[in-house]
């Protein structure tokens, strides 16, 4: 019973699917969970307070404050939660957690969260396939929150299409495949894992540089899903718009390779396990213009010199780190994989290869195979998250070999 005491914050806004919590927390009771309900005022209109509080078997909030004065602590209900989710999720109450516009309880309290958040969003199909909600999806994406994708079916407009909330049971099911991924919580307490992620870019000149399309949401991935499991985590990452939120991680920013190397080896001696997922570049221009280039000649020829290769250096210092590396390769993937893993000291290369539909660069999917000098573990097409989880339980099977 992997719900039995965990603790369910649903945030339930005012759309026409709210009709369908009241049989969601009916069903998180019934597998153990506690689960606390708060509203924003529209929901009142959609879904009775009175149902859910006792479906839940606690008081249901919607204001900041009751009637007899007393603060219902947003802050307090956020940092009592292992999971929020909120379903459904109306294009209004999306739009406002993604610019942090904070005029309900419901906002204050995502806004104080710290734990995953899931949105099931519901909407008619024109206000689901409308740009401003795609972006605010993708937002949420970007800030680690999971969506629940809206399911296509006959919407209470009378119009058919996309936007119906998902069903309970497949909410359920999205909670419970998270909580099983996350299972073991303390599987990497007490170890300290270093991980790098996103692109590299290389100046040319103070406007322009040489970087790569890698968006770092492998490596965020891989330090979120080894947080959540215990361990302190060491992130470094290259220029990147993502965002993380978790005590146990300590972010770094870095742009450059050599930044990247400067910072992985202040604290490479003294990590358990790391894990370098970042797209680094191979070249630097051999100097940066200290002004803008002008358009001048016909052609520019810009010298690159071989930075620092950090992967190489990392196997080269190895003590009694487990060493991951990742291969994006184009052709002879296993083979040239393979030679990276025995050129690198590495202990596992986590091969990716562009001409797979839906992973790499960018994607929130990825397809990989994990290679040892050993073996080849192959897995099917998986979100970036999931990746991230098979990654650390295949590295603590290995670690307690
Ligand atoms: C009958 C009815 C059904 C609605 N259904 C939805 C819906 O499914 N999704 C949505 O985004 N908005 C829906 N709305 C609009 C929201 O109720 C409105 O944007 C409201 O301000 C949302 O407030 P909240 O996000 O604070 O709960 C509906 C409105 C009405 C009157």
């Amino acid at each position: 019973m992997i719900l039995q005491d965990k603790k369910i914050l649903i945030a339930v806004t005012g759309g026409i699917a709210a009709y369908k919590i009241n049989l969601l927390v009916r069903r998180l009771v019934t597998e153990g969970a506690e689960v606390q309900v708060i509203m924003t005022p529209a929901a009142s209109a959609f879904v009775s307070a009175l149902t859910l509080s006792t479906l839940s078997k606690k008081p249901v909030y919607s204001d900041f404050y009751s009637e007899n004065g007393t603060w219902n602590s947003h802050v307090d209900l956020a940092l009592w939660a292992d999971l929020m989710l909120i379903a459904p999720c109306t294009a209004n109450t999306l739009a406002k957690m993604m610019h942090g516009q904070c005029d309900n309880l419901v906002i204050a309290t995502y806004l104080s969260a710290k734990c995953p958040v899931f949105i099931a969003p519901a909407m008619d199909l024109d206000m689901y396939a409308h740009p401003s909600t795609r972006q605010n999806l993708e937002m949420a994406q970007d800030f680690g929150h999971l969506i629940i994708p809206a399911e296509t079916g006959e919407l209470a407009s009378g119009l058919v299409g996309e936007g119906r909330m998902a069903e309970p049971e497949s909410i359920l099911q999205s909670i419970t495949d998270y909580l099983n991924i996350f299972n073991d919580l303390e599987s990497f307490s007490g170890k300290t894992v270093l991980v790098t992620a996103g692109p590299t870019y290389e100046a040319i000149d103070p406007v322009r540089f040489i970087g790569n399309h890698s968006s770092g949401k492998m490596g965020f991935s891989i330090a979120e899903a080894a947080a959540a499991r215990g361990a302190q985590v060491i992130l470094i990452s290259g220029p990147t718009s993502l965002q993380v939120r978790h005590e146990r991680i300590k972010l770094v920013r870095v742009t450059s390779a050599r930044e990247m190397y400067e910072q992985v080896f202040k604290f490479y001696d003294h990590v358990d396990i790391a894990i370098a997922s970042a797209a680094v570049a191979d070249y630097a221009p051999a100097t940066v213009a200290a002004q803008k280039i002008k358009k001048s000649d016909e052609h520019l020829t810009i010298e690159l010199v071989k930075n620092p290769d950090i992967l190489g250096e990392m196997g080269l210092r190895k003590k009694s780190q487990f060493l991951v590396g990742f291969a994006l390769e184009t052709e002879n993937e296993e083979e040239n994989a393979r030679g990276k893993l025995q050129r690198k000291n590495l202990d596992m290369i986590v091969l990716n290869s562009l001409s797979d539909e839906g992973a790499g660069f960018g994607k929130d999917t990825n397809l990989v195979k994990f290679i040892t000098a050993d073996a080849v573990y192959e897995f099917g097409l998986k979100s970036k998250k999931a990746v991230a989880a098979d990654i650390l339980e295949f590295i603590q099977k290995e670690t307690l070999k």
